[in-house]
């Protein structure tokens, strides 16, 4: 059984990505600090799966301690990384926290995989990196843009970084750009559960559907697009979570083309801000109050996936629907309100 490092593993992707590695019949090893996520979704793991994963309370800012940790853990063949912050807000008003917690960290692991031959690394990477985009549907080939925000920065900072690395050692390497991540796993034992106020789209229509905040702001009704709200592509967490394991699985039997590759990671459908919200009335019979209200500082106007390399060359596809996904982030929220 291949023994596989997850960092980030109890965050929202990491955990769904740990399930469908342990359905794959991969042994897990969790690195978390829980800055972002709590303990108890080890046991949401070990509910889907039947089995826990191996877990290390480690702050991976701590240069020493993830060497000690890569001294204790032998036979890791394979990395995925997700751990980072992710608010891109935040990362405006802290721009070295981020730098610290995304570059270091990636850093200080990269040096112990080539110091113990660990060399099949998956990064975490965003679609931010393609700023407002010149063409759509967004191929692999667009250009990388100026980043809006130091969160994004890390975003192309980090690649750089790997694909230095991969350059001058036996490192391999895939760059998953994700779309907009949502939705939970169909069970509700696990799901996305943001920290204070939501920033994200989805997250705030589920708590304002049970009750938690009064409406949802639209943010902006006036853009070029057929109903004047912002076009994203919103892939299911599940179908996201399946194509890292794709990927490593690719990587581990060497079928990469090159030592450093990058996949889109969506639906490759663009739905607005107005759609989504409808979606989910639709799909929950729920009511959501919104109201409309001015454009959010640094919001791209439109921005899908095209998926043709991930489709045909990883051999992946997101299956599920946005229907699935809204009603799966209604069920998660209902758990965690217990409504
Ligand atoms: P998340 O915050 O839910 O998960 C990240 C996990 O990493 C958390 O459990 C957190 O506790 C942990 N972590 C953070 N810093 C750490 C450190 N120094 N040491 C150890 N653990 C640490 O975020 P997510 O949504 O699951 O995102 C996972 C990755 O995907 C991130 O790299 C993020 O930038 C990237 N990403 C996310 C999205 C999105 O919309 N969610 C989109 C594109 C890319
Ligand atoms: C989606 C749409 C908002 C909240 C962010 C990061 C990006 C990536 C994914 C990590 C936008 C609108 C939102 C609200 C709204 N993360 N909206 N009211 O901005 O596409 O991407 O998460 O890499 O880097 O920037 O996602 O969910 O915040 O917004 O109208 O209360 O919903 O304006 O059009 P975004 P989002």
């Amino acid at each position: 059984m291949k023994k596989i490092l997850v960092t980030g593993g109890l965050g929202y992707i990491g955990s769904h990505t740990v399930v469908e590695l342990q359905n794959a019949g991969f042994e897990v090893v969790i690195i978390d600090d829980l800055s972002n996520s709590t303990i108890d979704v080890l046991d949401g793991i070990t509910n889907i799966t039947g089995k826990s994963p191996a877990f290390e309370k480690l702050d991976l800012r701590n240069k020493a301690d993830v060497a000690d940790f890569f001294l204790k853990n032998e036979g890791i063949t394979g990395v995925i990384h997700f751990a980072a912050s992710k608010a891109v807000g935040e990362s405006v008003e802290n721009p070295l926290l981020y730098y610290e917690n995304n570059i270091n960290t990636l850093v200080y692991l990269l040096q112990e995989c080539k110091a113990h031959r660990v060399e099949n690394f998956i990064f975490s990477s965003s679609c931010t990196v393609y700023g407002e985009p010149d063409t759509l549907p967004i191929t692999e080939n667009a250009p990388v843009k100026a980043a809006i925000s130091p969160y994004g920065n890390t975003k192309q900072i980090s690649e750089e970084i790997i694909i230095d690395t991969c350059a001058v050692s036996k490192m391999k390497s895939i760059s998953l750009r994700y779309f907009n991540p949502i939705g939970a796993h169909h069970t509700a034992e696990i799901g996305e559960l943001p920290v204070g106020v939501p920033q994200n789209l989805v997250p705030f229509i589920t708590q304002t559907a049970a009750g938690l905040r009064d409406e949802l702001l639209v943010f902006g009704d006036d853009y070029p697009t057929p109903d004047g709200s912002c076009i994203r592509d919103y892939i299911h967490v599940v179908d996201l979570a399946k194509a890292h394991v794709v990927a490593l699985q690719r990587l581990l039997l060497g079928k990469n083309e090159s030592n450093f590759e990058i996949f889109n990671l969506g639906t490759g459908k663009g739905s607005s801000v107005l759609e989504v919200v409808q979606t989910f009335k639709k799909v929950t019979s729920q009511k959501i109050n919104y109201r409309i209200v001015g454009r959010r500082p640094g919001d791209v106007i439109s921005v899908y996936a095209d998926t043709a390399k991930a489709n045909h060359v990883l051999g992946w596809k997101a299956e599920k629907t946005i229907e699935d996904a809204l009603s799966s982030a209604w069920k998660w929220e209902q758990k965690v309100r217990k409504l």
